[in-house]
């Protein structure tokens, strides 16, 4: 029984992947398998372990009739088409759970970035340009006592408001639908879109893209946020309107912005944003450390091994394709 994983992965997270599974895997540890190749091993291939850089659509399906399960080794799955895998009963599979805190982390560390401009200062640093302590010298934004805004109160969303209570910090959130445990045990208010991007001095995106998410934040919203907001993105890039965002930072709408995605990865070397001053870019590490990309790619492994020999997967997110 063929699986096929498309890239290099630790040693603990391959050996769940046992016998009788017969796994080829892609040898590259940075760079993505070429679309042509990924093609030829799905087409004999009962499963399918993915990165979010893998495309799955009906292309892929056509050419993968024997596939039954696409493991995803990422929360997010706007990477693999849902409908037309249900369509052909292939069950997708994703790894929720086991990156919820380090990714809040991230997004705290990244805001905190941006608030106080630490790679901005310590380039002035490096760059010798350090004569003296001046009173108001790389001067950022207090993030003790802010209103935090997030949008998406799910999982990560509601460990980054966790962390904001020990800042002291105000939350609202808007979600698609109110959440009162969230409100009663972290202290948070819901509001509108409209009204948390007008209140809050820092807005945090913790939603999954979809056709309802994309540009969710464009020109219209982004100028109804404060002038001196700052804008924290560690979901999809897509979920933002870049575009409008450059502009928006360039033109002082906003303030600045922790950027971990964006809509087209990686970042493109003419991008506007790598010149600017008020933004703090990342390169994807949401979910990077050591003890949680482990325990992803042992969940991936576990739902597509469980799946294929006991027909049982751990955290299924089409579960309907099973009844086809
Ligand atoms: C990473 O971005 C993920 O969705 O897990
Ligand atoms: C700054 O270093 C201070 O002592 O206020």
């Amino acid at each position: 029984m063929k699986v096929y994983v498309s890239r290099k992965l630790p040693g603990e997270v391959m050996a769940v992947l046992r016998k009788p599974l017969q796994v080829c895997c892609w040898p590259g540890e940075e760079d993505v398998v070429p679309r042509e190749i990924l093609m030829a091993e799905v087409s004999h291939a009962r499963g399918l372990l993915c990165m979010l850089t893998e495309r799955v659509d009906q292309e892929l399906l056509d050419a993968a009739p024997s596939l039954k399960i696409v493991s995803n080794m990422a929360v997010g799955y706007d990477n693999i088409d849902i409908d037309a895998c249900t369509r052909r009963g292939v069950l997708v599979t994703n790894t929720p759970g086991v990156l919820t805190e380090t990714t809040a982390d991230l997004a705290f560390a990244l805001m905190m970035a941006t608030a106080r401009r630490l790679p901005e200062a310590q380039k002035f640093l490096l760059e010798t340009k350090w004569s003296n302590w001046a009173p108001m010298l790389l001067a950022g934004k207090d993030i003790y006592g802010a209103t935090l805004g997030i949008i998406g109160m799910g999982r990560i969303g509601q460990a980054v408001a966790h962390r904001a209570s020990g800042f002291g910090m105000k939350v609202l959130y808007c979600n698609r639908r109110r959440n009162e445990k969230a409100e009663r045990e972290l202290n948070a208010e819901y509001r509108d879109l409209d009204d948390l991007l007008r209140e809050a001095d820092f807005v945090s995106i913790h939603v999954p893209l979809s056709e309802s998410t994309r540009h969710l934040i464009g020109q219209r919203e982004l100028s109804l946020m404060k002038r001196d907001a700052i804008l924290v993105n560690t979901s999809r890039g897509a979920v933002v309107d870049e575009k409008a965002l450059c502009r928006a930072l360039e033109d002082g709408t906003i303030l600045g912005a922790g950027l971990d995605v964006f809509e087209k990865e990686p970042l493109p070397s003419d991008s506007p944003l790598r010149t600017m001053e008020n933004v703090v870019l990342l390169p994807h590490v949401g979910s990077a450390t050591v003890a949680t990309r482990i325990k992803m790619g042992r969940l991936a492994a576990r739902n597509l091994a469980g799946f294929l020999l006991e027909g049982r997967a751990v955290t299924p997110v089409n579960a309907e394709a099973l009844a086809r």
